[in-house]
């Protein structure tokens, strides 16, 4: 797998396809595997690309914190590098919506669309931001171990938890290489995010929102309310999905994408 060299660490990523570029941002604790499915569904649709964010799956950790901000530069560095210099559609699962909308922040020009999955754009409650402090405790007590055997049922859908034991396997194998620093620095950088609602209620850019009809980390009403904001926004509610739609429903996923890309108007690709 390819690797560059960023300011303060090496990134690892994978490209495939030809076309429009569509940058895929995985989220916490995870890394670009999440995305197998669509680098290899939709080749024919556009060029893909995923990255391992820094501290995630192969990349080395850097210095800097992982703010969404620090993340969000660290995948424009990346596009730089690759000399990707037209405009691109980001799609961002969870903490990978949030570095999207941070992108939106930074450079709004260069996102030609959005495609937020299993994200909110709200920043995180008293009570939220008391239990990330918890879960960096217990990571640096005990280790990654008891975070991940916590989070497992909650990300996929009790569907496919009950059916589907291979991508059990797939999400556990995931998220078992993460490190306790990854961890501490994700939790930290999430909990300091900033409230996103209004930069997307001021979006112009065509937005799908893809959501799992049993996610159990950021509940549907969240991304109801996220139709709710984003002007001309969709919402596609995929069944028996929890928080990892594109793992749990890949081709229904990858259809939604592929239906999305005919909306991007025709001098972006
Ligand atoms: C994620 O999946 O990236 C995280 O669960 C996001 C969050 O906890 O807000």
């Amino acid at each position: 797998m390819p690797k560059v060299k960023l300011t303060d660490f090496t990134l690892a990523y994978e490209l495939r396809g030809a076309g429009l570029p569509l940058l895929f941002i995985h989220g916490y604790p995870l890394n670009r595997h999440l995305w197998q499915a669509q680098l290899v569904g939709l080749s024919d649709a556009a060029r893909s690309l995923s990255p391992d964010l820094r501290g995630h799956g192969d990349s080395t950790s850097g210095s800097a914190a992982h703010s969404m901000h620090q993340l969000a530069q660290d995948c424009f560095e990346l596009i730089t590098l690759l000399g990707i210099t037209q405009p691109f559609v980001v799609c961002g699962l969870s903490m990978g919506g949030y570095i999207a909308m941070a992108m939106l922040r930074i450079h709004p020009k260069s996102v030609a669309g959005l495609i937020l999955t299993a994200t909110r754009s709200t920043a995180d409650t008293p009570e939220v931001k008391a239990s990330r402090d918890k879960s960096i405790q217990l990571a640096q007590q005990e280790g990654s171990g008891p975070i991940i055997e916590a989070m497992l049922p909650r990300l996929l859908s009790p569907k496919t938890l009950a059916s589907h034991p291979e991508l059990t396997s797939q999400a556990k194998h995931i998220m078992a290489s993460i490190s306790v620093s990854t961890i501490v620095k994700d939790l930290q950088g999430l909990k300091e995010r900033p409230d996103s609602t209004p930069l997307l209620a001021a979006l112009t850019q065509p937005t799908l929102i893809i959501h799992g009809a049993d996610d159990q980390i950021v509940p549907l009403a969240d991304a109801q309310a996220l139709e709710k904001t984003i002007p001309g926004s969709q919402l596609v509610v995929l069944p028996a999905a929890g928080h990892l739609p594109n793992l749990e429903q890949p081709s229904l996923f990858n259809d939604a994408v592929r239906q999305f890309l005919k909306s991007i108007p025709n001098e972006q690709k």
